[in-house]
Parts: C-alpha cells; sequence; structure tokens
C-alpha cells in the first residue's frame, strides 16, 4: 500500500478523502506522462482505476448529498456534465496505444479537464457539503467510499491481483460498472 493510499484509507471524514484522492489523481497523471513503456501503461491502468472509483463514489454519494442543499441541483449538473466529457475522452484514451505520441497529447487534455473538474467540486460543492451535514454523516459517507476502495484497489497487492482482475479489467466504462455495483452495496448496508 503506498503511502497516499494509507493516508486515505484511515481518513475519515468525506471531504478529506475526496480530496486526497484528487491529489492521488494529480499524481498518477505526472507518473503516465513522465514514464514510458510498461510503466507507463501500468501507470494509466492505475489512473483509470482510481478515475473510475473516484468519480463513482460521487455519483452515487456526493452528488446526491449536494442536491439536498438549496441550489444544489445547478452545481450537481455542472460537475455531472465535467464527468461525462472526462469519460468520452478517457473512453478514447483507453484504445490508443500508451507510447503513441497522440496518447500524451489527449491525456494532457484529460488531465486539465479532471483537475479543473476537481477544483470546481472542492470551490462549490465539497465546502457546501461540510457546512450542510454532521460529522457524523460525513464519517459515515467516507466508510462507503473506503469499502468501494478497498474492493478495487488501484494498485492490487501481489497474491490478490488475480481476485480483483476481472473486476477491474476492461473498458472504463465497464470498470466503472462494476464499481458502482459494489458503491452501491457498500452504500446501502451502511
Ligand atoms: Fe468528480
Ligand atoms: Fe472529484
Amino acid at each position: 500500500m503506498s503511502t497516499t493510499e494509507k493516508q486515505y484509507s484511515s481518513t475519515e471524514d468525506l471531504i478529506d478523502l475526496l480530496k486526497a484522492q484528487h491529489g492521488q489523481i494529480r499524481d498518477l497523471f505526472d507518473e503516465v506522462m513522465h514514464s514510458q513503456g510498461q510503466e507507463r501503461k501500468e501507470a494509466f491502468r492505475a489512473l483509470v482505476r482510481l478515475l473510475a472509483v473516484h468519480e463513482t463514489a460521487e455519483e452515487e454519494i456526493v452528488h446526491p448529498m449536494a442536491r439536498r442543499i438549496p441550489g444544489g441541483d445547478g452545481i450537481v449538473d455542472d460537475r455531472l456534465a465535467e464527468e461525462r466529457a472526462a469519460k468520452e475522452t478517457l473512453s478514447e484514451l483507453d484504445g490508443m496505444d500508451t507510447d503513441d505520441p497522440a496518447f500524451l497529447k489527449t491525456l494532457d487534455k484529460l488531465r486539465m479537464d479532471v483537475l479543473t473538474h476537481a477544483r470546481a467540486e472542492e470551490r462549490y460543492e465539497f465546502e457546501r457539503i461540510q457546512d450542510e451535514f454532521s460529522p457524523a454523516q460525513l464519517k459515515g459517507f467516507a466508510a462507503a467510499v473506503r469499502a468501494a476502495q478497498a474492493t478495487a484497489p488501484t494498485r492490487p497487492h501481489p497474491g490478490t491481483e488475480s481476485a480483483t482482475k476481472n473486476m477491474l479489467m476492461g473498458p472504463p466504462v465497464a470498470i466503472m460498472d462494476r464499481v458502482r455495483d459494489m458503491i452501491r452495496e457498500a452504500r446501502d448496508k451502511g
């Protein structure tokens, strides 16, 4: 488990957890850009998994919370449009050779879009959620996100790889569908 993963697996507050994931997403983009060959392929797979877990958790848990806040619908609709655009670019990248120069160009577009989106979430959505919900509620929601993260690790440990492999293989959209089922299960249990 990497330092960042350890850090957010022990994070009890939902907003801290999501912000830590934003940091890890940013780091993984750097890693993909500054590596090549097999190393780049693996870093890109890790990025796809983390984006799948993170964005799906936001869609299933965070955005519905934000809709309960006055004026929340407009904020959430804007974020969903950004997430949809990012998913399209991610699917485009998934079909490309990671060593193709066009890959880096498209990756850079995705990086800009995802980081701008993350900043908008922190500024317009997370702060409001923090104000409107109690620490106990935020803790409960964080547990659901952590449960999803545990079932879909970004970098599976040696030995557990085959168990998570089937779940996290295939095109990003398929991964997101599987992660969505896990998150709903964790959310509805909690
Ligand atoms: Fe998001
Ligand atoms: Fe986010």
